[in-house]
């Protein structure tokens, strides 16, 4: 772990330089949702505090009377006593309110269609939805599996099951039928949801293909799985299988518009969502209702300073993802937001399409990731330029460590050097933001995720487990119970126990390294374990290996995540060939393209898309210790172009030199 710490020194290095600090404006202080007394109160009685924001922002339908119980650490239980429904949260009360006028959604869809939902029009068709599923067999405690691209009916299911009391567990459209299928089968789905296709940079994409795969027999096992739900996007020709299909609109339209939400207790499983770990098997986060929803409203209302009646709010992370979980569907919706929500790419028509959509619906608050930003300023600053972007007051930036540089572009450039910017750290298992500047509070610097937030306790610290004065690095590490956290993995209590909680003993221990510096604010690194991070999507390089060993003629395979100007990290793999297609290889006279091609294939196949390889290097060897662990330090350094570095523990020290020069052989 400390040699991959090293590996962060760079840029640690650079952050160590970055002085500028950005005060709120007083105009901006004086109408913020967030004061410093927050953070006093929070300090005061933490649990009292936790207590308050469940109570103001979320509505019970029986009322808790404990706030934690933290007796089976590290499962926790957040008010536990109190009954509650996440759909009712997001959706009825607001209409009870008098609020059902509201715009939900504006969706933009990527072909230029539109469609706008108030919570009234939520109501009806979450009602609707729930009944078709209950129709079909759905009970309380089910598993639904949801595939479906950014529509609106990926928000009308999750809240359809959440209404029902069903766990969702959604599959991010671009993964492929095979990890898909491993997802349904790990969560035992009864159901799945899905549709024809979706537009992606100008086309129809099939997506009902990938469940057909998925769902069909394998050694004899047939799925779990009874019937899918498929809506109709595209229109796209689409096989139905008679019997298990339906589609989504005749099973809604003969539905009832009226449908009683189930009342769950608070610690009721909310979700399954599934991320990539340091092993080859991806986790099932499990999150459950009341301290799930409470962290989610209350982090969407102060960490981007809403005001639900005069914002205009965009996050444009995918449903499949646990930013859209919260910052889509449940923060926004808890809290009565009017947002919008896109199909499609940045890019499609035009490198402009975003900034059309911010000028067209008057967006004020923007949440997107570093990756995004930096393949906008790619682009240039004259794209952005010509459109009207002044409605726009909060920006924020979520899913790896964003470069001051990009930092200052999005300041300058998007918000017009008048929007605080929100660089939000969490993750998946903390289901909600833990770490983030306050808009209108905190003195913002570019590139630093700062403080944790009123009422979660967070800190860094050494191999020995203690705190690191400011100015020192180490591992960032949670040491107190929230509200929000996941209560373990899918069906796995003990690699949950394994993963978070034993690196240091009763300590969440998050995989990032983390510096202090001299105020005390937290200055993220990356991962210290085998998470890379691409484009803020986490992917194991466990599981790529063995995506590329289970390629015929691949015998061994190593994967790092090597630094990347747009995309942070860039998936880079070393293979070693079998003895026919490394032959093979030797006769074309070492031409590596036509095998890279095939790998680069077999990855998207095995795992999505999204997990191909940008770079395969065919080499002679691997380096390893003599324990016989790959050393990846060094094979980072060589994908990153840079002078191998101390290799004295490899069993053979020649390897280094056996992987430089086949590298070097010109073809
Ligand atoms: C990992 C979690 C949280 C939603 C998106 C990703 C990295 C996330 C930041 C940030 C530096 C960040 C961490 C973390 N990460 N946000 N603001 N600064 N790093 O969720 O897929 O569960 O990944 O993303 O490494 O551990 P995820």
């Amino acid at each position: 772990m400390t040699n991959e710490a090293a590996a962060h020194e760079p840029s640690l290095e650079n952050l160590l330089h970055e002085n500028r600090s950005f005060p709120p404006s007083a105009e901006f202080a004086a109408q913020a949702n967030g004061t410093p007394d927050l953070y006093a109160d929070a300090r005061a009685d933490r649990l009292a505090f936790w207590s308050r924001q469940a109570t103001e922002l979320v509505s019970w339908r029986k009322p808790f009377t404990e706030v934690l119980d933290w007796s089976q650490a590290p499962v926790a239980r957040w008010f536990a006593d109190g009954t509650l429904n996440a759909c009712w949260n997001a959706v009825d009360r607001h209409v009870v309110a008098g609020h059902g006028d509201r715009v939900a959604i504006h969706f933009e869809g990527e072909p230029g269609d539109t469609r706008t939902l108030t919570y009234a029009d939520l109501q009806r068709e979450v009602s609707r939805a729930a009944n078709a599923l209950a129709a079909l067999g759905v009970h309380t405690g089910d598993r639904v599996v949801i595939y479906l691209p950014m529509i609106p009916e990926a928000v009308i299911a999750m809240l359809a099951c959440a209404r029902l009391g069903a766990p969702h567990s959604l599959v991010f459209g671009g993964f492929s039928a095979d990890a898909l299928r491993s997802r349904i089968d790990d969560a035992g789905a009864r159901l799945v949801i899905t549709a024809d296709g979706g537009y992606r940079r100008g086309a129809a994409t099939a997506l009902k293909p990938a469940v057909d795969d998925a769902l069909a027999p394998r050694d004899g096992v047939e799925s779990t799985v009874e019937h899918v739900l498929v809506v109709r996007r595209t229109g796209q020709e689409t096989a139905m299988a008679e019997h298990r299909d339906v589609w989504w609109h005749e099973a809604t339209e003969v539905a009832d518009v009226q449908h009683e939400p189930v009342w769950v207790e608070a610690e009721h499983p909310l979700f399954i969502l599934y991320t990539s770990g340091t092993t080859g098997k991806p986790k099932g986060i499990l999150h459950t209702t009341g301290g799930y929803l409470t962290q989610a409203a209350y982090t969407h209302r102060y960490v981007f300073d809403l005001k639900p009646e005069t914002d205009v709010y965009w996050c444009t992370a995918d449903v499949g993802w646990v930013t859209g979980h919260t910052y889509v569907t449940y923060g926004p919706l808890v809290n009565g937001a009017t947002q919008v929500m896109y199909e499609g790419t940045p890019d499609t028509p035009h490198q402009g399409r975003w900034w059309e959509i911010v000028e067209k619906y008057k967006v004020s608050i923007l949440y997107t990731a570093p990756t995004a930003i930096r393949t906008c300023m790619k682009w240039g600053s004259e794209v952005p330029a010509k459109f009207d972007l002044s409605s726009l007051r909060v920006l924020g930036s979520v899913g790896e460590p964003i470069n001051p540089e990009a930092w200052m572009w999005y300041r300058r450039v998007i918000g017009g050097d008048r929007c605080p910017v929100v660089d939000t750290w969490w993750q998946t298992e903390t289901g909600a933001i833990m770490i983030s500047p306050l808009p209108g509070v905190t003195h913002a610097k570019p590139g630093s995720a700062q403080v944790p937030l009123p009422g979660i306790v967070a800190d860094v610290i050494d191999d020995e487990g203690k705190p690191v004065p400011d100015g020192g690095g180490g591992y960032l590490v949670l040491t107190e119970p929230w509200p929000a956290m996941l209560r373990g993995i899918w069906g796995d209590l003990e690699r949950f126990k394994d993963t978070y909680w034993s690196r240091f003993p009763d300590i969440y221990f998050a995989g990032d390294g983390a510096k202090k510096d001299e105020d005390g604010d937290v200055w993220l690194l990356g991962r210290v374990d085998d998470v890379m991070n691409v484009s803020g999507h986490r992917l194991s390089t466990t599981e790529i290996e063995s995506a590329l060993v289970s390629h015929d003629a691949v015998a061994e395979a190593a994967v790092v995540g090597a630094l990347d100007e747009t995309t942070g990290q860039a998936v880079v793999a070393f293979v070693i060939l079998r003895g026919e297609a490394a032959a093979a290889l030797e006769a074309t006279g070492g031409d590596q393209d036509a095998i890279v091609a095939q790998l680069r294939d077999h990855v998207g196949k095995q795992i999505g898309p999204i997990a191909k390889p940008k770079r395969i290097l065919v080499v002679p060897e691997l380096p390893k210790t003599r324990s016989g662990k790959i050393m990846r330090r060094l094979l980072r350094d060589v994908a990153e172009n840079r002078a191998v570095g101390d290799a004295t523990t490899l069993a053979d020290a020649s390897v280094m030199a056996l992987i430089s020069t086949g590298l070097n052989k010109p073809k």
